[in-house]
């Protein structure tokens, strides 16, 4: 089956055309085209993401970045007609919230004829809600006049596919699994006995690891995002031995639950700061030891859940697992205490959000898509839980 995924929760405009062949899990997958829309220039400026913007950017870049993805799909068949009246003006109704999107998708149409895709899936939650109701209209109108089957998909599980996805299929895992989920808006262990079915077993009680490091990053006059920034800083400061500047907490490193908290690192970071004129060794300085109190954190967590739960595998996902010195604490860590777990973490250009690792979440959610017309009430969820997935 071809599969067209469409991400927009968050300052990505991404669309996908992923080839399937054979059931999940047990697929072989062919990324045909794959086009992705950063947002990040224009959210700098602010410092971070502003939902209205994001809008209003997912809106202008939508059907560009379809005519980019089934284009290099070689699915782009230009040869479209006019469409009937009905046809526009459904279109319309559904695009309404979405200025200039259902006219630029209209003409798009009028272009182009129906490519073959068998299936559209698109992100319906977590993340901005103003984002996702951009993208799922947009995948509505789409399965409205391609009439294709449309089914919506969290983004959660999104990026626990995209870790797995190795030599283009998902490997077989032992389970139970446990999902480390570590991005801009979560911080969460998911316990899976099963292919789907999520428990979610720990989660921050206020911001999320990336929400951390991007706020830092801030302080520290760094740019958004704030995760690669710190992260380049603090290996300077391993190489070159910097010396330490401050000793930051590890907050609930001692709790007896699996929970995590990082606003306390975050407000440290800003009492060590406050009044000084920082060097850049001594930036250098401190973004080494919040990545050293977050990667400890996070790998105590995780360890006492694999030891809680006798966890086979370990699956790291969500943006920051794009980061190096975690990835390597991990491995050389688990190699040593738990030569038996099998740890994936995904290809770096599938760790931050994109649209390919939605195309894999509908291909294992393909029994949930419904046509158009019994599509009912599909609504953005900017909360949606992975245990109700
Ligand atoms: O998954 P993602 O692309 O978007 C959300 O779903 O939130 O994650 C974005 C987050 C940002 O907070 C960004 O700073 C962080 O991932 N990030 C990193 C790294 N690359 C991205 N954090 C630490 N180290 C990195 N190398
Ligand atoms: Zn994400």
């Amino acid at each position: 089956m071809i599969i067209l995924s469409i991400e927009t929760s968050c300052d990505e405009t991404a669309i996908s055309i992923v080839s399937a062949v054979g059931d999940f899990p047990h697929a072989e997958y062919k990324i045909l085209g794959n086009s992705l829309f950063s947002q990040i220039d224009i959210h700098r400026e602010y410092g971070g993401v502003f939902p209205a913007v994001a809008k209003r950017e997912h809106a202008k870049m939508l059907v560009p970045c379809l005519q980019d993805s089934l284009s290099e799909a070689e699915l782009l068949l230009n040869n479209g007609s006019v469409l009937t009246q009905e046809q526009t003006e459904t279109l319309h109704t559904t695009l309404h919230r979405e200025p200039g999107l259902g006219d630029a998708l209209i003409t798009f149409l009028e272009n182009n004829s129906k490519p073959t895709i068998d299936l559209i899936a698109v992100t319906s939650g977590p993340g901005l809600e103003p984002a996702l109701w951009v993208g799922i209209n947009f995948a509505r109108a789409l399965s409205y006049v391609w009439d294709i089957p449309l089914v919506p998909i969290n983004h959660m599980e999104g990026h626990i596919l995209s870790s797995l996805f190795t030599n283009d299929s998902i490997p077989q895992i032992s389970f139970p699994a446990l999902a480390l989920l570590i991005s801009g808006g979560h911080t969460e262990l998911d316990l899976m006995q099963e292919w789907g079915e999520y428990t979610c077993i720990g989660e921050t009680r206020d911001d999320a690891v990336g929400e951390a490091f991007d706020k830092v990053a801030r302080m520290l006059g760094l740019q958004y995002p704030g995760g690669p920034e710190v992260s380049s800083r603090a290996r300077r400061a391993r190489e070159e031995n910097l010396p330490s500047f401050v000793k930051l907490p590890r907050p609930m490193l001692d709790s007896d639950d699996l929970d995590f908290s990082f606003s306390g690192l975050k407000t440290a970071v800003r009492y060590a700061i406050e009044g000084k004129t920082l060097t850049d060794d001594e930036i250098a300085s401190i973004a080494c030891e919040f990545e050293n109190a977050v990667t400890e954190v996070l790998l105590k967590k995780a360890e006492q859940a694999i030891e809680h739960h006798g966890v086979q595998t370990l699956i790291v996902g969500g943006g920051v697992s794009a980061n190096t010195f975690i990835r390597e604490s991990f491995v050389s860590h688990f190699k040593k205490s738990y030569p038996f777990l099998a740890i994936y973490f995904p290809e770096k250009n599938l760790s931050t959000d994109n649209s390919v690792m939605i195309a894999f979440a509908g291909h294992a959610r393909t029994q949930k898509a419904r046509p158009y017309a019994e599509l009912g009430e599909l609504s953005a969820d900017g909360n949606l839980s992975l245990s109700v997935t």
